[in-house]
C-alpha cells in the first residue's frame, strides 16, 4: 500500500509525517522525471538515533551520481557501508598493488555526510583475484597479513568496524568451515585468529567483526559460530562483534532472532544486523508487502531488544538496484524503496518500530455487518508477537475500528504496533491508527503485538470489531 501522507484527516505524529512527506515529495520528483527537492533532514537516522542505533545500507557507489539516490542516501541512513568496492578484488586487484578510488569515494561520502563507515569485507571466498588462489600456504598468508594490514591501515581512524572474515562457515549450514575457501582449504581453522590480530595491529581502536549468514535464528550453523567466538574470547583473540547478514525469505523471521542476537552479545561481543533484504516473489503484491513490513519490524524490533544489537543495515537502498533478482531470479522487491524510491510499508513499520507513533484516529466507529479475523501468533520461551489481520466483510467501509479479544491469564501485552493496543485485566482492546480507520468494504487491515506469557500461549476464541464478533479465518 502505498503511502498517501496529504490525505486530509489522517492525524500522525509530526515526526512520522516529516519523515513520510519527506520521503514522498521525494518519490513524487522521480516520477515527474525530475529529482525530488532536497528532503528536509530527518528520516529513519533520526530515529534510530534516538534509540542510539545505526540504521546502515549498502552503497553502490557508481549510484551516488543520480539525485534519487543520493537524497534518499543523505537523508535516511546514518551509516554507509560499500556494496562492492572494498572487497579484495577491487581494492588489490593485483598482488601488492592497490587501488583506492572506489572505496576512497565511500569513505569520502561517510565523511561529508556525516555517516559511521563500516568496512566490508578483508577476508572472503568470493570477491578475490585469480592470483590469490594460486598461492602455496606460506605465500597465501604473507599475503592475507599485508591485505589486511594495508586496508585497515589506509582507513584507519575512518572505519567504525571490520567484516574481517566473512561467511567462515559452509553454505550447506551443518556449523562446518567452509571447503571453497582458499584460506581455509591452505590455512585451516587458524587463519580466522590470525586475521583478526592481524587487523588490531593495524588499528588498535577499530572494532573487529566476524560477519555471516544463515544464523540468524539458532541452529547447526549459528551454534557453530558461536562456539567459534565463544573460544576466540577464550583465548585473547581480538573480536569486538558478529554481523547477522539476515538476507532474509518473505514470512520467514526466525522467531528466536531476538533471543539469539543476545546468547551472542552475552558472549561479550556487540551484534548487529549487516545485510538486511526479504525477498518475495515477483510481482510484489499488497499482501506480500504487509507481510514485509511485518518482517521487518520484527527485525528491528529484536535489534532494539538487545542492548548490544548496535543496528540495522540493508544490503542496497532501492528494488531498482538490489543484488537479489541478480542471485535469486524470480525473487526481488526486498528493500524498503521500491524501484521509483518510493518508500514501502516496510520503511512506515521500521519508521513505527523506532517510535514514530500514531496516534488513534478521530473518525466515529460505524457497526460493521460482518468480519473475519485471522491471528497469527508466534511465540518464543515466554514471549510472542501476533499479527491480527481483519477483513471487513460488510458491504460499505468502517470507518473508524476497535477490535477486542481475551487473552488469559498469563499473557500480557507489552507493546503493539499499527494500533494502539491495550489491556485491562484480560481484555485487550486495538484501536486504530490515524492512518489505517478506514477498512474499506471487503478491506483488510492488519496489526500486530508484542507480549509475554506463563509458557503457553493459546489463540483468542474470539474477536469482535467495534462490538460484533467477526468469524475467525
Ligand atoms: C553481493 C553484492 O551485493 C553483489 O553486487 C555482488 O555481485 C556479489 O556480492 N553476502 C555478502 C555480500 O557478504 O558481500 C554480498 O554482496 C551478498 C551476500
Amino acid at each position: 500500500m502505498p503511502i498517501h501522507p496529504h490525505r486530509p484527516g489522517r492525524a500522525r505524529s509530526a515526526l512520522l509525517a516529516t519523515v513520510l512527506a519527506a520521503t514522498t515529495v521525494l518519490a513524487a520528483g522521480v516520477a515527474v522525471g525530475r529529482p525530488g527537492p532536497a528532503a528536509a533532514a530527518t528520516g529513519l537516522k533520526t530515529l534510530a538515533a534516538a534509540h542510539g542505533r545505526d540504521v546502515g545500507f549498502a552503497l553502490a557507489v557508481d549510484r551516488l551520481g543520480e539525485s534519487a539516490y543520493r537524497t534518499v542516501a543523505d537523508n535516511e541512513f546514518n551509516l554507509v557501508v560499500a556494496e562492492n568496492v572494498m572487497k579484495w578484488h577491487s581494492v588489490e586487484p593485483v598482488q601488492g598493488q592497490f587501488r583506492w578510488t572506489d572505496s576512497d569515494q565511500v569513505a569520502d561520502y561517510a565523511a561529508t555526510t556525516d555517516k559511521k563507515l563500516y568496512g566490508h569485507t578483508l577476508l572472503w571466498h568470493q570477491a578475490l583475484p585469480d592470483w590469490v588462489g594460486t598461492l602455496p600456504a606460506d605465500q597465501l598468508r604473507a599475503a592475507m597479513r599485508h591485505h589486511i594490514t594495508t586496508v585497515v591501515t589506509r582507513y584507519r581512524g575512518r572505519v567504525a568496524a571490520w567484516d574481517v572474515v566473512n561467511e567462515a562457515f559452509s553454505d550447506n549450514g551443518d556449523g562446518s568451515r567452509r571447503g571453497d575457501s582458499v584460506f581455509q582449504r591452505k590455512l585451516g581453522d587458524g587463519y580466522v585468529a590470525d586475521a583478526l590480530t592481524t587487523a588490531r595491529a593495524a588499528d588498535p581502536d577499530v572494532a573487529l567483526c566476524l560477519n555471516d549468514y544463515g544464523i540468524e535464528g539458532r541452529g547447526a550453523k549459528s551454534n557453530a559460530l558461536y562456539d567459534l567466538v565463544k573460544s576466540l574470547k577464550a583465548s585473547g583473540v581480538p573480536l569486538d562483534c558478529v554481523g547477522f547478514q539476515a538476507h532474509l525469505v518473505l514470512g520467514q523471521v526466525p522467531g528466536d532472532l531476538q533471543t539469539n542476537l543476545q546468547r551472542f552479545a552475552d558472549l561479550g561481543v556487540d551484534v548487529r544486523i549487516t545485510e538486511l533484504d526479504v525477498r518475495m516473489p515477483l510481482p510484489a503484491d499488497a499482501t506480500r508487502l504487509a507481510q514485509q513490513a511485518a518482517d521487518y519490524r520484527r527485525v528491528w524490533q529484536a535489534c532494539l531488544a538487545v542492548t548490544r544489537c548496535r543496528g540495522v543495515t540493508t544490503w542496497g537502498l532501492t528494488d531498482r538496484y538490489s543484488w537479489i533478482p541478480e542471485f535469486f531470479p524470480g525473487q526481488g522487491a526486498a528493500l524498503m524503496f521500491d524501484e521509483n524510491y518510493a518508500p514501502k510499508p516496510a520503511y512506515r513499520a521500521v519508521a513505527e518500530a523506532l517510535g514514530a507513533t500514531t496516534p488513534p484516529g478521530t473518525p466515529g466507529p460505524t457497526p460493521p455487518t460482518g468480519c473475519t479475523v485471522d491471528y497469527l501468533p508466534n511465540s518464543w520461551n515466554t514471549g510472542f508477537t501476533a499479527e491480527v489481520r481483519v477483513r471487513n466483510d460488510a458491504a460499505t467501509a468502517v470507518s473508524g475500528w476497535t477490535v477486542g479479544f481475551a487473552l488469559t491469564a498469563g499473557q500480557r501485552v507489552t507493546n503493539g504496533w499499527n494500533a494502539t493496543v491495550t489491556q485491562t485485566g484480560t481484555q485487550v482492546t486495538a484501536r486504530n491508527a490515524g492512518w489505517n480507520a478506514t477498512i474499506p468494504a471487503g478491506g483488510t487491515v492488519g496489526f500486530g503485538f508484542q507480549g509475554t506469557h506463563g509458557g503457553t500461549n493459546p489463540s483468542p476464541g474470539a474477536f469482535t470489531l467495534n462490538g460484533v464478533t467477526c468469524r475467525n479465518g
